[in-house]
């Protein structure tokens, strides 16, 4: 039997990809196909609380299986930031380089590089939560490098690499990143419930 599960997003690419590791027990569907339009509000203090938020959302006004995500890069040195605040770092809008350069700025003259991008997946099944997380381990370099991929990419270099996520084909850091990893426990999840 197929069930439909709502994914809380409307990137098509994210949704294919999930799907295709998911199977066909589930029939993933986007927010514009629940005919869900407006923002939903990510105004949770950790990454755990903002995917919640989410998934709630969709899961009180339609009453359907559904998950959500929320990714944050944690620097050591930085007590964890920008975390949660990934996105809007440096500045209101979604603007990578202001981020980057922010961060860089803010480890000037330390030591200590160590970070994380962790993701967290929140799902609401039959009426009870699950969380998900996915981490890959790594450090911020001094300056860019790589033009692939988005976000803190070209100052990432992760553990036991010699590429950044920027200078990496998308289907290497596929295989490792954060994403994938918490992607990977969700999807054995539902195998077992499918
Ligand atoms: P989101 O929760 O997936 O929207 O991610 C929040 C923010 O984290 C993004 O706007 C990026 O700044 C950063 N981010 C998330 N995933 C990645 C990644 O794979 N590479 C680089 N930056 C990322």
């Amino acid at each position: 039997m197929k069930h439909e599960l709502i994914i809380a997003t409307n990137n098509l690419h994210k949704l294919t990809e999930i799907q295709s590791l998911i199977g066909d027990t589930f029939i993933l569907k986007s927010l514009q196909q629940i005919g869900c339009i407006e923002d939903i509000p990510e105004t949770a203090l950790t990454l755990e609380g903002n995917a919640l938020l989410k998934a709630q959302y969709i899961y009180d006004k339609y009453g359907k299986n559904c998950f959500a995500d929320d990714t944050g890069l944690e620097i050591e040195a930085l007590d964890g930031r920008p975390g949660v605040f990934s996105a809007r770092y440096a500045t209101d809008e979604h603007d990578f380089e202001a981020n980057i350069d922010k961060v860089l700025g803010e480890l000037t003259n330390l030591e200590n590089r160590k970070a994380r991008f962790r993701t967290v997946i929140a799902l609401i099944f039959n009426g009870s939560v699950h969380y998900f997380e996915g981490i890959v381990n790594g450090e911020i370099i001094k300056e860019r490098k790589g033009i692939k991929g988005f976000g803190y990419d070209p100052v990432f270099l992760p553990d036991g690499y010699k590429q950044t996520f920027a200078e990496m084909p998308l289907a290497e850091k596929n295989k490792i990143s954060h994403r994938a990893r918490a992607v990977t426990k969700l999807v054995d999840f539902l195998k077992l419930e499918g």
